[in-house]
């Protein structure tokens, strides 16, 4: 199969969905893979990484697009994208449908056969492509929170870890789902004290069997939150409903509770966030102050440290894409329910039914 790997355009994202090493793989299996220039360059690779493996390089994304029978890619196609996409061409890529009319009546209009990262399941139903960037975004959560923690930036003026005679910070995090148990593991490998939050049983039995002693849990609800608000420096959202929107655990009433310089940071600002001051930010512009509280909500953070995000995600997609290089995506999908699961639009009709519920 002729693979294509484009550039990513979408402002700020500076990911690619193939390394070196799975050029190596395609070529290894007979395919014939090729970049666009540059392609890598922002993950830390070059055009002759690529070429060194088999690839060829091409000077444009209209190129690319217009011989590859596959493409794969990091972002949904934004709106110059649309018009080169072909017939038949397989896209492989996250999507988001459910937020994005105009690229659901684009792609179905293209005819193309669309695979979204985030609707591949596997054995457990659970979500292979998209843990990855939970995993980033969850042991980011704890940088930054300590970074702005710093007076210069408005933080309260705590180092979280303490020093020899002083107390060490304290981390709050709701939610012990994968977002949870990252920042939770780099809170307490700073030597922070942490406390993490969630209503599964399982989880919070789950994290403290395997979390060092001064990493707590709690049962999450109103009562035990206000409690914990007002002397926890960091406070970290990590919640998930699936399918639903996040509940605001953190209200605008509870910022008067703690102390000024608090950091809040809501990962779970992408779906709307779990505190109802959260608006989406930028890593341009990544925080903003209410009521002398400091708020952290970058939507994509993981596109901060795209030399790692580019390796996680591409260590989980690419067993996908040599068996959709292949066998063809129609038999790929047959011999694989997981991988069924993420064929969101073929041939100009949607079959992943959440779209059909979603769009309006
Ligand atoms: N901002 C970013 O760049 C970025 C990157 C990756 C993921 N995310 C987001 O982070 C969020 C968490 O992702 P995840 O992969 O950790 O999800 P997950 O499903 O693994 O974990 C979510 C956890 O929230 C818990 N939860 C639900 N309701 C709760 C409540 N009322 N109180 C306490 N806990 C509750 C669940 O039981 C679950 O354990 C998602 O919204 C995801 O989209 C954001």
């Amino acid at each position: 199969m002729i693979v294509g790997l484009p550039k990513e355009i979408k402002n700020n994202e500076n990911r690619v969905a193939l390394t070196p090493a799975g050029v190596f793989e395609l070529v290894k299996n007979e395919h014939t893979v090729f970049v666009q220039k540059g392609a890598g360059f922002n993950s830390g690779f070059s055009d002759v990484d690529y070429t060194d493996v088999g690839a060829s390089i091409l000077d444009t994304i209209e190129e690319v697009y217009a011989k590859a029978e596959m493409i794969v890619k990091v972002k949904e196609p934004i709106a110059e994208e649309y018009g080169l996409i072909k017939e038949g061409q397989i896209v492989f890529t996250y999507f988001h449908f459910a937020s994005s009319q105009p690229l659901t009546d684009a792609m179905i209009k293209s005819k193309s056969v669309c695979i979204a990262y985030e609707t591949v399941e596997d054995k457990n139903g659970t979500l292979p492509l998209l843990t990855p960037m939970s995993e980033v975004a969850g042991r980011m959560a704890v940088q930054q929170g300590a970074k702005y923690l710093e007076k210069p930036i408005k933080g309260k003026g705590i180092l979280l870890g303490g020093v020899p005679g002083v107390q060490p910070g304290k981390v709050l995090i709701l939610g012990a789902g994968i977002v949870g148990v990252q920042a939770a593991k780099m809170a307490a490998g700073l030597g922070a004290h942490v406390t993490i939050m969630d209503v599964n049983m399982d989880r919070l039995r789950y994290v403290n069997d395997v979390m060092p002693s001064h990493v707590v849990t709690e049962y999450s609800n109103e009562y035990n939150i206000r409690r914990h608000i007002k002397t926890h420096d960091l406070i970290i959202g990590g919640i998930l409903i699936k399918g639903a929107k996040a509940p605001k655990l953190i209200t605008r009433d509870m910022l008067k509770e703690m102390h000024p310089g608090t950091v809040l940071v809501d990962v779970a600002v992408d779906q709307g966030g779990c505190m109802e001051t959260t608006k989406p930010t930028t890593h341009e512009d990544p925080t903003y102050i209410i009521d002398d509280i400091v708020h952290y909500c970058v939507a994509n953070m993981p596109g901060a440290v795209p030399y790692t995000s580019t390796i996680a995600l591409t260590n989980v997609t690419l067993q996908y894409v040599i068996n959709i290089a292949n066998k063809g995506w129609e038999k790929a999908c047959e011999d694989n329910e997981g991988l069924q699961k993420g064929l969101n639009i073929a041939n100009g009709e949607v079959v992943y039914k959440e779209i059909l519920e979603n769009s309006h």
